[in-house]
């Protein structure tokens, strides 16, 4: 990796710059932050399983029509993606309150809500993700009203697939946070496509019958066990990566 050059480096990915004009390369690293980044990880072997669960989750969203980054899988922890000019507002679906949705409202984590809610966060590490509505956005020219209806209509088309998806792996999507990005074909048209990932990170993925949770809230909420439930979102996925079935494989026989 270190022949290319670096492009930018965040919390849990490196970007850099990829074989050809208009793409790059998605390193996904085991580095884990929460809280922005006042709390700091090492969660072993969950930049590998990322890297195949967003693949997995992005090849079939393109399958259903949702454009998005992802070009093909290079490696373990590289994913080769196109290039795009991110658009700086993380957009949040909710179906069961969590997080700091039951915070703000005083409302019982697990609590399914009446409807899908999407909501607008301003992606700034110094003001900590501060949550935004489309008068900020619009006004501070971080998106077009355009872009936002494009941004909003993806997302609910995500929920609604994801949702299924998870539900027949018996997992509950509970939420999850995506980031889009905008590509100019060589007329100059813009379009708005998904990028960053979809992963155990980035999404509340809760147990049908246990509501165990298997996502980061367990390295948030220091519940151990945070790369075993990683494991499993891959494995019931069918996406476990050989080198972490061999790897299983070796301390199930361990354990024999
Ligand atoms: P929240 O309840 O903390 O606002 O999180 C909502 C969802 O967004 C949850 O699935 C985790 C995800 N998320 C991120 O991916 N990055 C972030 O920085 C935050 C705060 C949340």
């Amino acid at each position: 990796m270190s022949r290319r050059r670096r492009i930018y480096e965040g919390k849990a990915k490196i970007l850099y710059e990829g074989p050809e004009p208009g793409t790059l390369v998605q390193y996904f690293k085991d580095d884990a932050t929460a809280f922005n980044a006042q709390k700091k990880g090492v969660i072993s072997g969950k930049g590998v399983l990322n890297n195949s669960i967003s693949e997995y989750l992005m090849t079939r969203l393109s399958e259903i029509g949702v454009p998005n980054h992802f070009i093909r899988r290079l490696s373990l922890r590289e994913q080769l993606i196109h290039e795009v000019e991110i658009v700086p507002i993380e957009v949040v679906v909710r179906n069961i309150a969590a997080g700091s949705f039951s915070k703000r409202f005083g409302i019982a984590e697990g609590t399914p809500l009446p409807r899908s809610i999407v909501e607008f966060y301003y992606k700034s590490d110094e003001l900590g993700d501060p949550m935004v509505t489309e008068e900020h956005i619009t006004a501070f020219n971080w998106a077009h009203t355009q872009d936002l209806d494009d941004m909003v209509a993806l997302a609910l088309r995500v929920n609604d697939y994801l949702s299924g998806l998870f539900l027949g792996v018996g997992v509950k999507l509970v939420d999850f946070k995506l980031e889009f990005g905008r590509v100019y074909n060589e007329h100059g048209d813009v379009r708005i496509i998904l990028a960053d990932e979809i992963s155990p990170d980035s999404a509340r993925l809760w147990d049908v019958q246990t509501n165990e949770k298997l996502d980061k809230d367990r390295f948030r909420q220091d519940l151990g066990n945070v790369e075993g439930a990683y494991r499993e979102i891959a494995r019931r996925l069918g996406v476990l990566p050989e080198a972490e079935v061999t790897e299983l494989r070796g301390s199930q026989q361990a354990a024999l």
